[in-house]
């Protein structure tokens, strides 16, 4: 989309090198990074004519929720170094567009005050697990009181991918004011290593864990295969995003267009599954669809668009993406993105 382009070259040439070597690099040779994009252009899509569809809506049913699309916010950190609005922008352009904002551990703003920026919009909160168990409960006790209605436990960050592009460009320096808000008062100072290095290792009894610390249902983020989708549900996730990190954790694993097909068989049915990676216009939504997931979250796109043009420029590249998401699907020739199946796409040759 030209849209993407224009604020992608626009939060380029504005950004500091090092944040934006960070915001947009991924791990290794970056060769997964590209393939998160290519492996869904790799599907032609199948339209059906004469369907006596007029044109289609982009509204969905999530977990308990009526969304208008089914484009949802993926977690991203510090996102106060794109923007001085930082995670609030996002929060409100994503309530107004009747999306979902997923707030990171690692954000720059503090979970409450995300909340109050828009107290009617949708919000999931995003867990990595620290050392300091009492510190991680303490942050899920926090979660419903502020409206939180679900935790995305990240599952693909035992330790960080080699980041190359990422060491190149130095060390991220916070700008005064600037700090991973949600571990102030923890020993964090306001520098960019918060008391979330060192990961633990997880294992599945911890899903049990964060949902019982949280009282709130919890969602795994992070997973490529059938086998582990599989023991997802068998933990009782309420819903399973396939994911590789945007590229940015182990460089060489399987593009998420090409995984998910085996998690959706998996699952069969069980919980709602979702997926990012190298989502990039509404025929990549519609092609998401037709693998099989319920839903799409979408990180650099409006990453780029916070740092062109703040709040507004997340909501221009929301709003891009339901019109975009909306035209597909009535090219396609279905009324809705529940009515996409599995004969709308055929993998290239
Ligand atoms: C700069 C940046 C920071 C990220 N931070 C987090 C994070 O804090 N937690 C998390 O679960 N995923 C994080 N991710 C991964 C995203 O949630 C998502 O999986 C990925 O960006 C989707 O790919 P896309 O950027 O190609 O749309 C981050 C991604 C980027 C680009």
């Amino acid at each position: 989309m030209d849209l993407l382009r224009t604020l992608h070259d626009s939060a380029r040439a504005e950004l500091p090198e090092a944040v934006y070597d960070y915001f947009a690099g991924g791990a290794g040779d970056e060769q997964t990074l590209g393939d998160n994009e290519r492996a869904w252009r790799a599907l032609w899509l199948v339209p059906r004519v004469l369907t006596g569809v007029p044109a289609a809506t982009t509204g969905i049913e999530l977990l308990g929720r009526r969304l208008r699309t089914p484009v949802l916010l993926a977690p991203a950190a510090t996102q106060r170094l794109l923007h001085p609005d930082g995670e609030l922008a996002a929060m409100r352009a994503a309530a107004a567009a009747g999306s979902v904002f997923v707030l990171s551990t690692r954000a720059t703003a503090d979970l409450a005050e995300v909340a109050d920026a828009a107290p009617g919009g949708a919000r999931w909160f995003q867990l990595y697990v620290g050392p300091d168990r009492a510190h991680v409960e303490a942050q899920l006790a926090r979660l419903r009181e502020h409206g939180y209605e679900q935790v995305v436990l990240t599952v693909d960050f035992p330790v960080a991918g080699r980041r190359e592009r990422e060491r190149r460009g130095g060390p991220l320096v916070f700008p005064p004011g600037v700090a991973l808000a949600t571990h102030l008062g923890h020993g964090a100072g306001p520098a960019a290593k918060p008391p979330v290095g060192g990961w633990r290792a997880l294992s599945w009894e911890d899903v049990a864990w964060v949902r019982e610390a949280s009282g709130l249902p919890v969602i795994v983020k992070g997973l490529l295969s059938g086998a582990d989708a599989r023991l997802a549900v068998a933990a009782g996730a309420s819903a399973v995003v396939v994911s590789n990190h945007g590229g940015r954790q182990l460089d060489g694993v399987l593009p998420t267009a090409v995984a998910l097909p085996d998690v959706v068989a998996a699952v069969d049915g069980a919980v709602p599954v979702l997926v990012d990676g190298g989502i990039r216009d509404g025929g990549d939504v519609v092609r998401a669809l037709a693998l099989g997931a319920r839903a799409v979250l979408i990180g650099r796109p409006y990453l780029w668009g916070l740092a062109a043009a703040g709040g507004p420029g997340v909501a221009q590249v929301l709003d891009a993406f339901t019109q975009d998401t909306a035209r597909a699907l009535t090219l396609l020739g279905v009324a809705g993105p529940e009515d996409v199946r599995a004969a709308h796409v055929r993998p290239r040759r």
